[in-house]
């Protein structure tokens, strides 16, 4: 878009926003009141507040309160009655939430990132929240109905806690729950935990060191997981999921696949392996159930492209052909052999491999040249034969004619041919001959009807036409000067 445009869209949105920020300045100069996402805000944020003043905008749908000091819920948020999002991110709070965020039915977002719970318990009320934030608290138990009450949550962040095991149950009611980030917690295996509804889960830097086959087998719609940067070595044969599309496995230590590995991933699009430990590589029959496989990222693995198969190309051209599984084919280089470092899978197979196959073309190509020297030389024994066969017939070639043959490159061939009146001339002759470039009857009339006669009985023989010198303005003379001699 054109920034002039752009402009006039912005300018009266920036202006109603500072008009509304000093207009509405609470009375004691702590929060500020602005718009913003079209949703009305009260920020009370960086303030070291404890406590909230009385006299404030209640009118507020978003109420930030982030980065204070309250150790408690402020009593005065229950007069939020349109609160659509509250933030109290950044303070103390450690008890359960006040029963009164129930009343407030417009309440999407709460978010209570890093603060000081310890633990998630069950609540008698019921939330409506969409989003609630959990992350960078020290939660290490979580209470197996704790999220019974939630119906409508759909994104849970538990990141950054102290969790090193769920309850199976713990999600099995909260139906709408979509997205769950368990990321940076004290997991050493994936957890197993049932869920209807949970698309999206991220696992990623835990410690995980175990993920079993039916890990994910009663989360019924899991579309992606995230198990990045844990210490995984191997994934299990067959880990079943039947809708997964994406799996990210990325920055573990993965070292093999078998044709088992994917074999119970239908769906399995996008596949991310970056940084892990493999060196030998793939064959395309892992992936021969996944036919929806579209993204494989590999950057960051040390191919060994020691002792190559034929599976190494059959890989690479399953992996690179249009349209290519690899984004950036920097990911299919060789780490060791040295002799093969920095080589992509490709250029490294030409090279190991295909050596044998250069050599023969180099056989081939001698053999080639090999056969066009005896070639060469038989024919020229061929010919020198018919040259003999030609010569005991008519009668040799006079010593002129000879010297003609040895000097033929140094000297005018015009002038030494010999030209004999009543014979044909002999092959060698012939070769000598220029090659006549029109028909005789074009020539010019410098010749007299004498020789005109004489060409005329030659002619008769069938060979003076072709191997009579079309006399050039310089050749002229030099023909007339021979025939003058030979006359
Ligand atoms: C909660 O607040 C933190 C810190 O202010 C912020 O990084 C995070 O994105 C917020 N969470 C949500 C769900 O808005
Ligand atoms: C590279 O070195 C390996 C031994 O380390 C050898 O087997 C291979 O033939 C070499 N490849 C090339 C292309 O020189």
């Amino acid at each position: 878009m054109d920034i002039g445009v752009l402009m006039i869209w912005l300018l009266p949105a920036m202006v109603y926003a500072r008009v509304m920020r000093e207009d509405a300045f609470d009375p004691e100069g702590v929060c500020r009141v602005y718009s913003q996402n079209g949703l009305l805000h009260f920020d009370c944020s960086d303030r070291g507040l404890s406590e909230l003043p009385d006299q404030l905008n209640y009118k507020a749908q978003a109420l930030i309160l982030a980065n204070n000091n309250f150790v408690s819920f402020p009593k005065q948020i229950e007069k939020f009655t349109e609160l659509e999002i509250l933030d109290l991110s950044g303070n103390r709070l450690s008890q359960a939430l006040p029963s009164y965020l129930e009343d407030i039915s417009s309440l999407k977002v709460l978010n209570l990132s890093n603060n000081n719970y310890d633990s998630w318990l069950y609540n008698d009320a019921k939330f409506n929240f969409k989003k609630l934030d959990l992350s960078k608290n020290k939660i290490n138990k979580i209470e197996n109905d704790a999220f019974a009450n939630v119906m409508k949550l759909s994104f849970l962040d538990l990141s950054e806690n102290r969790l090193y095991d769920i309850q199976p149950g713990i999600f099995s009611q909260a139906s709408s729950l979509n997205t769950l980030i368990l990321s940076r917690n004290y997991f050493s295996k994936v957890p197993k935990f049932e869920s209807q509804s949970l698309r999206n889960l991220h696992l990623s830097n835990c410690q995980i060191m175990t993920l079993e086959q039916d890990s994910l087998a009663a989360l019924n719609s899991l579309l992606v997981i995230d198990l990045s940067m844990n210490q995984l070595e191997r994934i299990p044969d067959s880990l079943a999921s039947a809708t997964l599309q994406e799996l990210d496995f990325s920055y573990n230590e993965i070292f093999e696949l078998t044709d088992l590995t994917f074999s119970s991933l239908p769906h399995l699009a996008v596949l991310d392996l970056r940084g892990n430990e493999f060196k030998y590589v793939w064959s395309t029959s892992y992936f021969s159930s996944n036919p929806f496989l579209r993204e494989v990222r590999l950057k960051g693995n040390r191919w060994c492209c020691e002792g190559f198969s034929v599976n190494l190309l059959l890989t690479y051209e399953f992996l690179t052909k249009e349209p290519s599984k690899i984004q950036d084919r920097q990911a299919l280089i060789c780490y060791t052999p040295s002799n093969v470092t920095q080589l992509s899978w490709q250029q490294a197979y030409i090279k190991t491999w295909h050596a044998d196959i250069t050599a023969v073309s180099s056989y081939t190509t001698m053999a080639v040249m090999i056969g066009i020297i005896i070639g060469i030389v038989l024919t020229s024994f061929v010919c020198r034969g018919i040259m003999y066969l030609n010569k005991i017939n008519p009668p040799p070639p006079s010593e002129q004619a000879l010297n003609g043959l040895v000097n033929r490159s140094q000297s005018e061939p015009v002038t030494r041919i010999p030209l004999r009146e009543d014979e044909p001339p002999t092959y060698d002759e012939a070769l000598l001959m220029p090659r006549l470039n029109s028909s005789f009857h074009s020539l010019p009339d410098f010749v007299d009807e004498e020789e005109t006669l004489r060409r005329n009985r030659r002619r008769s023989r069938s060979i003076g036409d072709l191997i009579e010198p079309r006399p050039r303005l310089g050749d002229r003379r030099s023909i007339r000067r021979t025939l003058d001699l030979r006359n």
